[in-house]
């Protein structure tokens, strides 16, 4: 018979697990949630079926059926192939996400989806990216023995979308199925890079919580991550086995950077990767984009639309006007001023222009406006990786991107923006500005590309009508000074 202090202690002991167990649930959910992240465990644990790799196929196949010709060419869109996780439950309001950058027959690269009645997808588009079914890796699930397992699917996307062998290949770019990647800016980006060596390449979350709870040093996987072939080839050597020594990493991407700093890598940033760990408006966070070309955009299904009077989905087809013109300067940011109105004029290349009714330096400039919360609604201070404003500190008035053309003597593209109705902001003092009889603006760009990422281009207000401003974007002269 068990002493009653025996009995105690085993109850105790098992209160203790229980309330432990419960516990780890709890956080597991809240460290998820604090990125996002929670959104993928719905998506992709809806469907009742397993949704992981047969653990067999692994180990047959031979790495290397690519051929990888290590030569100097300039990369294009060619040596890129992205590898896009997705499912069954997730695709269909999702595709149209894909849809609005995939360019069929010159992007290369896969979707994954997990294991489910898809009859309704049938006969697979040819304008999506060519259907693959993740194997099945229930087997590997619990030898793993991993915390959580609906993660294991998307890591050994990297193994199902490197095997593929694509001849040529010299970047893996993985993604979501809502990560909308901009091609070209990624083909120029990846080119700054030597493609024979290891290299990771992404960014951390605008959060600050998010980067505490996971990782400061870990590519978050919405925003999108690319792997060079040689680390990618390194990498899928033994996924599986490096799944199974983290069993206690709880999100793909952190299990992501376990394999690559195996291999004594190190997380290079792009800053112009957005996980976009944020919520509500985000119009102020595009409004000053980092002075680095854009590279990704994330969470647009769950964010307020980019643009006001349009949905989420059309606000991103809207953006891809603008997008299939230049991408090298979209959401690039340009300061100028007119001094004898007193104004700023901030331009989001593609996106928005503001104007403020005071000459604010540049470096304020490039805050962006606090229009959006952290993705965690109870972040303290500092919320954010980046430095922000307060809304009605300076109220600009605010236009958003309308159209865009080229010019008619042809050697400029006009991009147009309309005043913003209703006003973005909401401030309790209201005063009129001085721009308030501003409806349209028209800004001018060079038609090459901008490449010069250490100086932002400069603008010359050539004109200011009764309801129209004209600025002509150029390249700043030496030693100028944007004030
Ligand atoms: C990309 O570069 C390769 C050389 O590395 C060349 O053979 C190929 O035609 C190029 N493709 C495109 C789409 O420019
Ligand atoms: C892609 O190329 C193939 C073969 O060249 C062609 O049959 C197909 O129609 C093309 N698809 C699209 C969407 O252009
Ligand atoms: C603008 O000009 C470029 C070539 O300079 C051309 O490819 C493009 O189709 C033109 N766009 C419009 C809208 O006319
Ligand atoms: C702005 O204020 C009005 C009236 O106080 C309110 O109805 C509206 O919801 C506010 N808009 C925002 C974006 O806060």
């Amino acid at each position: 018979m068990q002493s009653p202090t025996s009995v105690n202690k085993f109850t105790e002991i098992k209160q203790k697990s229980r309330f432990l167990s419960d516990n780890f649930i709890w956080s597991l959910c809240k460290v998820l949630a604090v990125s996002g992240i929670l959104v993928y465990l719905v998506f992709l644990t809806a469907s009742n079926n397993s949704i992981c790799p047969d653990s067999n196929f692994f180990f047959k196949f031979s790495p290397s059926k690519a051929i990888y010709i290590n030569d100097n060419s300039p990369t294009n869109v060619s040596h890129l192939v992205f590898g896009l996780v997705s499912s069954v439950k997730s695709w269909k309001p999702r595709k149209p996400y894909i849809d609005s950058w995939w360019r069929p027959n010159v992007t290369r690269g896969y979707l994954f989806l997990d294991r489910g009645n898809m009859d309704e997808f049938l006969p697979w588009p040819k304008t999506s990216p060519p259907l693959r079914i993740s194997d099945d890796c229930s087997k590997l699930e619990k030898e793993s023995k991993h915390v959580a397992p609906i993660m294991i699917r998307m890591v050994l996307a990297i193994l199902e979308t490197f095997r593929e062998g694509d001849d040529g290949a010299r970047w893996y770019i993985m993604g979501f199925d809502d990560s909308i990647f901009f091609v070209d800016n990624w083909v120029d980006v990846l080119n700054k890079y030597d493609h024979s060596k290891y290299y990771y390449i992404g960014a951390y979350s605008e959060t600050v919580m998010s980067n505490m709870w996971y990782s400061f040093d870990q590519a978050f996987g919405g925003g999108g991550f690319a792997l060079s072939y040689p680390l990618a080839a390194a990498i899928v050597k033994d996924l599986k086995g490096c799944i199974k020594r983290y069993p206690y990493v709880i999100s793909h991407d952190t299990i992501v950077q376990y394999c690559v700093d195996e291999l004594g890598v190190s997380l290079t940033v792009e800053k112009g990767v957005h996980q976009i760990d944020l919520l509500g408006d985000i119009s102020g966070f595009l409004s000053s984009h980092p002075q680095s070309p854009l590279l990704s955009l994330h969470h647009l299904d769950f964010v307020q639309p980019i643009f006001p009077s349009k949905d989420s989905l059309q606000s991103t087809d809207h953006l891809m006007k603008a997008a299939n013109v230049d991408q090298s300067r979209l959401l690039q940011q340009t300061v100028c001023y007119h001094k004898n109105r007193k104004w700023s004029i901030s331009i989001s290349w593609g996106y928005s222009v503001y104007i403020y009714d005071a000459i604010l330096p540049r470096t304020q400039l490039k805050r962006p406006l606090e229009t959006f919360n952290a993705w965690a609604r109870d972040a303290q201070p500092p919320k954010y990786m980046f430095n922000v404003r307060g809304t009605c500190d300076y109220p600009p008035v605010v236009f958003f991107f309308e159209s865009i053309e080229n010019s008619s003597s042809g050697n400029q593209i006009v991009t147009t923006y309309l005043r913003s109705s209703p006003p973005a902001y909401n401030c309790s003092s209201k005063p009129s500005h001085s721009a308030d009889h501003i409806s349209k603006i028209q800004v001018f760009s060079p038609t090459t590309k901008f490449m010069e990422i250490q100086r932002s281009e400069c603008g010359d207000i050539e004109k200011v009508g009764t309801n129209i401003v004209e600025v002509k974007l150029r390249r700043c002269r030496d030693d100028e000074i944007i004030g």
